[in-house]
C-alpha cells in the first residue's frame, strides 16, 4: 500500500450519519471532521449515511447548514456503495459505476452500528483501515456491561452494578427489581447501549427504579443499574494511539447545571453548531496531581485491555468526597472525535487526524501479515461427491 500512495493523494472517505439516535451529533462531528482533514494528504470523500441507511456523497457536506433540511439525491448529491473491493461506485438506478478505489476511512458515526463493530466489521470486509477500534472492541465498549467486566477484571475501578435483561424481567419484574435495590438509593438506570444520556433516569425509589426500568427497556434489552456515584465532579480524558503505543490528551472537567450531564447539557449550550466541543468544560480539570494520576493511569490501561485504536474517549466519575475515581465509559467514536482536547498540546484537529492515521496504519499493515489461508487436502475427499463421513 505506501509505494502505491508515494505521491498520490490518500482517497480517504469521511463517515457520518447513519441509522442512530445520536444521528444529528454525528453529521456536527462529522462536518468538522472534512473540514480539519489535511487537504495536502488526503484526497477526501465525504459519506452521509441517511436514518434509512442510504450512502450518500457531496461537496455540499462540508457545509453543516446542507442538513437543516432532509438529504436526498438530486443533482449534487449522489447515492454510492463501497464494494468489498475497497472501489467506491455511484449508484443510479441499476447502473453502478467505479469513482474510487478508498484507502482508509475517518469514521464519525456516533452510536448503533457505526460505533458498535457492525460499521468497523463492513470495512474490514471491504479491506479499507479505518480510524476506530475493531470490531471486537468497538463491540465491548458499546456495552457499558461489557465493558465494566472488562475493566473490572483488569482493576480498573467502575461503579457497582446489576444487569436486568427483559426477557427475565417480563416473567418476573419483582426479583431483579429487588436484587437491584440493594445497591442502595439513589441508583442510576441506563440502557446498555445507547450514548448522549438517552434514556438514562436516576431513581430514589422502588416506583422510580421501576419506571425508569421500563422506560430504558424502551431503548436496549438489556438496562443498568448503578450505584449513584455521590458530590460528582465528572472528568474526561481522550487517548490517540494503536496496540502498540498511545499519546494522552489533557484531562477536561465537565460542567453540568443538572444533577447529571444531560443531553442538553452535552449539546445544546450556548453553541449547539460545535456538537460536544460546545458543552461548559475546564481544562485542564480541577483535581489535585495524586488524582490526575490516577485518572491517567486508569486510561492507558483501559485503552490497552480494551484493545483501542484511533481517537477514543475515556469518561470517569470522581467522588469529590474521598476521591474515588471511576471509569464510566469509553467513547471509541467521540463527539468532535475529541479534538479540543488535545489542542493544548499543539496539536490541531487536522495534525490529530493524521496521527490517528498513521497508527491505524501501522496498525493494519502488521496484522495484514497474519496467515488467513491454511492448505489441506480435505476436499480431495469428496471427488465422488458428498458420500463419505468427514472425521472432525
Ligand atoms: N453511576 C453514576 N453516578 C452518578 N452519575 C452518573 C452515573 N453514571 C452516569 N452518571 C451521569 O449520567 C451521565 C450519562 O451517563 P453515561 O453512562 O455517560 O451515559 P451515555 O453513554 O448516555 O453518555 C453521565 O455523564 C453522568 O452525568
Ligand atoms: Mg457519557
Amino acid at each position: 500500500m505506501k509505494t502505491d500512495l508515494k505521491n498520490k493523494k490518500i482517497n480517504v472517505l469521511v463517515i457520518f450519519g447513519g441509522k442512530s439516535v445520536e444521528h444529528d451529533i454525528s453529521i456536527i462531528t462529522g462536518v468538522q471532521t472534512l473540514n480539519a482533514c489535511d487537504k495536502n494528504k488526503f484526497d477526501v470523500t465525504p459519506i452521509y449515511i441517511t436514518k434509512q441507511g442510504k450512502w450518500l456523497t457531496s461537496n455540499k457536506f462540508y457545509n453543516i447548514k446542507t442538513f437543516a433540511k432532509n438529504v436526498e439525491v438530486n443533482k449534487d448529491v449522489l447515492e454510492v456503495t463501497l464494494s468489498t473491493s475497497g472501489n467506491l461506485f455511484k449508484v443510479k438506478g441499476k447502473k453502478q459505476t467505479i469513482i474510487k478505489k478508498i484507502n482508509f476511512a475517518f469514521l464519525a458515526t456516533h452510536g448503533s452500528q457505526g460505533e458498535n463493530g457492525a460499521l468497523q466489521g463492513y470495512l474490514e470486509m471491504c479491506n479499507v483501515p479505518y480510524s476506530s477500534p475493531n470490531v471486537l472492541s468497538s463491540a465491548v465498549c458499546m456495552n457499558k456491561y461489557f465493558t465494566k467486566i472488562m475493566l473490572s477484571k483488569n482493576n480498573v475501578k467502575t461503579t457497582k452494578f446489576k444487569l436486568i435483561k427483559q426477557q427475565d424481567y417480563l416473567k418476573n419484574n419483582l426479583k431483579p427489581l429487588k436484587e437491584a435495590e440493594r445497591l442502595g438509593y439513589p441508583v442510576i438506570v441506563k440502557p446498555c447501549s445507547l450514548g448522549s444520556s438517552i434514556g438514562i433516569n436516576f431513581c430514589k425509589t422502588y416506583e422510580q427504579l421501576r419506571n425508569a426500568v421500563s422506560f430504558a427497556f424502551l431503548f436496549d434489552d438489556n438496562v443498568l443499574v448503578e450505584q449513584c456515584v455521590q458530590n460528582l465532579k465528572e472528568v474526561n480524558v481522550a487517548l490517540v494511539g494503536n496496540r502498540q503505543s498511545c499519546e494522552i490528551s489533557q484531562i477536561e472537567e465537565v460542567l453540568t447545571d443538572k444533577n447529571f450531564l444531560t443531553f442538553e447539557n452535552k449539546y445544546l449550550n450556548n453553541n449547539s453548531a460545535k456538537g460536544m466541543e460546545s458543552a461548559s468544560r475546564i481544562i485542564p480539570a480541577n483535581i489535585d496531581g495524586k488524582t490526575k494520576q490516577i485518572v491517567q493511569n486508569y486510561a492507558k490501561k483501559a485503552y490497552k485491555v480494551l484493545n483501542c485504536k484511533g481517537i477514543v474517549r475515556l469518561d470517569f466519575l470522581i467522588d469529590t468526597l474521598n476521591n474515588q475515581v471511576y471509569l464510566n465509559e469509553v467513547n471509541t467514536i467521540p463527539g468532535s472525535l475529541s479534538n479540543y482536547l488535545f489542542k493544548s498540546q499543539d496539536c490541531s484537529f487536522g495534525l490529530l487526524l493524521n496521527k490517528a492515521y498513521d497508527y491505524a496504519i501501522k496498525e493494519f499493515e502488521s496484522s495484514n501479515g497474519k496467515v488467513i489461508n491454511f492448505s489441506s487436502n480435505v476436499l480431495s475427499q469428496f471427488e465422488d461427491g458428498l458420500k463419505c463421513n468427514l472425521k472432525k
